[in-house]
C-alpha cells in the first residue's frame, strides 16, 4: 500500500517507472509532477500540474512514501550551464528537500555513470552535486541509479546519444558490463525493486549492477 511521487514521469525512464508502478500491486498511488498532462488515464494515477520553478508552491502534495527524480535535461536543450544545472541540481534538489520535510522515507533518482561531485567535467559534476544534495537530507534511504546510454523510444533525435548507443550495441561484445547501454526500462524496474526491498542507507546502483534487477 505504497505512494509514489514521482518528476520527469515523462522522460524515458519517467515514462518506464511511471508505467512499471501503475502496473504493481504494492503502488497504490502514483502522484506525477509534469510541467505537460501525460496522456495517460489510470485510477491510480494522479497528474499535478508543476511550477518548478516555485515548487514550493506544491509542497503539501509532495506527501507519500516513496519519491522518484527521474528529471533532467541536456545542455543543448537548457541552452547553458546555467539553465541546465537549474534543471538538474536545483528542481531535483528542491523535490527532495520538500519530499524529505513531508516525511517520504525513501528516495529513488536517476543520475548517471560518472557522476562525482569533484568531476572536471560540468555533467558529471552536477549528477555528482545533485547526489550528495539528496543524500544529506537524511532519507532513510535513497537509491541512485548510475545508468549508461540510455536505450528507449525516444520522441525526439539525440545525435551524440545515438551515436553513443550505436557504438555501445555494435561493440557490446567488447564494453563491461558497467558500460554497456541499458533500457530506461531496465533501470525504472531497478529503482522500483529497490524501493521495494525495504534495504535502509544509501545505494548506488551502477549500470552493471542495474542489469542485475
Ligand atoms: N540519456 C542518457 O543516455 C542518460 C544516461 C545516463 C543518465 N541520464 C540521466 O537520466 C535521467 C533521465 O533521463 P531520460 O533520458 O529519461 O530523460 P528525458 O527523456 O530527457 O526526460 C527528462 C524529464 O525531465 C523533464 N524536464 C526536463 N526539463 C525540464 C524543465 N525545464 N522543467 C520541468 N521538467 C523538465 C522532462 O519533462 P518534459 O517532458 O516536460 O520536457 C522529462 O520528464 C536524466 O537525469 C539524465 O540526465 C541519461
Amino acid at each position: 500500500m505504497l505512494t509514489a511521487l514521482v518528476i520527469g514521469a515523462s522522460g524515458l525512464v519517467g515514462t518506464a517507472l511511471t508505467e512499471q508502478l501503475l502496473a504493481n500491486d504494492q503502488y497504490t498511488a502514483v502522484h506525477v509532477f509534469i510541467r505537460n498532462q501525460l496522456p495517460l488515464r489510470h485510477p491510480k494515477l494522479t497528474q499535478h500540474p508543476t511550477d518548478f520553478d516555485n515548487l514550493n508552491r506544491s509542497a503539501a502534495l509532495i506527501k507519500g512514501d516513496v519519491a522518484f527524480c527521474c528529471l533532467g535535461t541536456t545542455m543543448k536543450i537548457a541552452g547553458s550551464k546555467e539553465a541546465f544545472y537549474k534543471v538538474d541540481f536545483e528542481y531535483a534538489n528542491n523535490f527532495a528537500r520538500l519530499a524529505y520535510q513531508n516525511g517520504v522515507k525513501s528516495f529513488g533518482m536517476v543520475s548517471a555513470m560518472g557522476a562525482n561531485a569533484k568531476s572536471m567535467v560540468f555533467y558529471n559534476r552536477t549528477k555528482g552535486e545533485v547526489e550528495q544534495a539528496v543524500c544529506q537530507y537524511g532519507f532513510p534511504a535513497v537509491y541512485i541509479a548510475r545508468p549508461s546510454f540510455l536505450v528507449g523510444n525516444r520522441k525526439e533525435t539525440r545525435i551524440g546519444e545515438e551515436i553513443g548507443i550505436w557504438i555501445g550495441n555494435t561493440l557490446d561484445f567488447l564494453i563491461p558490463a558497467k558500460y554497456k547501454n541499458i533500457t530506461a526500462a531496465q533501470v525504472a524496474k531497478a529503482l522500483i525493486a529497490s524501493s521495494l526491498s525495504k534495504k535502509e542507507g544509501v545505494h548506488i546502483l551502477e549500470s552493471d549492477v542495474l542489469q542485475k534487477f
